[in-house]
């Protein structure tokens, strides 16, 4: 396999912090043309393994290299331009004042705030994003005025706006109601269309919104791998019982997953 094929390759890798190991020997690797989900109840580890994927940690033992570089010999920052990354929890501090257009607006430099003035054809684009996402009207407010689910638009259309390879989305239906949320799930399965299309990597501690868009799961406990491999396979109701610990049914409808406890 080429190396530029190797979207995330992690071997051994583990956490630790306040004498806990929040991460244990993860093997984990995704290949271009898989996209993943990534499964575990809270406090399992899912966040730091995707802080560790982003550079804003560092594992305390282990090898990492995404989009074929390894960390440690190379810029982390010129990296980060090509990671795509959408979660409610930690943009609400980045973004407060900035306005929705603002934000489409930077996913193009993919740096966080808007230093240099923007091109005609950008502003277009973005405009044209948030119009497709029918978040318009909000264009010229300041994100933290908006709700829950047109901050997680805005965040879509931002990823949608540069250049990611990689797109990593931490809960991104979370706090969201039911309408709201499967729109959202649409829209990351469009994301799936063309050549250029980024390797999504989706967490969620809800099996339902596997969307069949992700070929691959991960399914995370206690800050190890319980599982792993071809979604159909992972999300089995034996599989899922010894992972919940509890006995679970699953049923499937239209590709999708769905538990019954
Ligand atoms: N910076 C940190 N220092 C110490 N412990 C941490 C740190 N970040 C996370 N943890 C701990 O690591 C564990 C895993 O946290 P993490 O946020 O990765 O879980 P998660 O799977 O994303 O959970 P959730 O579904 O609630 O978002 C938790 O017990 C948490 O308290
Ligand atoms: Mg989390």
């Amino acid at each position: 396999m080429k190396t530029k094929d190797l979207i995330i390759h992690m071997h051994n890798v583990s956490w630790r912090n306040g004498g806990r190991d929040i991460l244990r020997d993860i093997d984990w690797t995704v290949k271009k043309g898989e996209h993943w989900a990534l499964v575990g109840l809270n406090g399992s580890g899912k966040t730091t393994l995707l802080n560790i994927v982003n550079g804003y940690l560092w594992p305390s033992k282990g090898e990492v290299s995404v989009l074929g570089r390894e960390f440690g010999k190379y810029d982390i920052r010129e990296l980060r331009k090509k990671i795509g990354w959408i979660s409610s929890s930690l943009q609400e501090k980045f973004y407060a004042g900035e306005t929705a257009e603002e934000i489409v607006l930077s996913g193009r430099s993919a740096t966080i705030g808007l230093y240099e003035k923007p091109k005609a054809k950008d502003i277009e684009n973005a405009d044209r994003l948030l119009r497709r996402f029918k978040c318009s009207p909000v264009a010229q407010l300041p994100y933290w005025t908006l709700s829950q689910g047109e901050k997680q638009k805005v965040l879509i259309a931002r990823a949608l706006a540069g250049s990611a390879r990689l797109l990593v989305m931490d809960e991104p239906c979370e706090g969201l109601d039911v309408i709201a949320r499967e729109r959202i799930l649409s829209l990351i399965e469009l994301m799936n269309r063309g050549a250029s299309a980024p390797t999504l990597i989706y967490v969620s501690h809800r099996i339902e919104e596997i969307l069949p868009v992700f070929t691959h799961t991960l399914l995370l406990r206690r800050g190890r791998i319980h599982s792993q491999g071809k979604t159909g396979e992972v999300l089995t109701r034996r599989n899922l019982s010894d992972f919940f610990e509890t006995p679970v049914d699953i049923r499937w409808r239209n590709h999708r997953a769905y538990l019954h406890i």
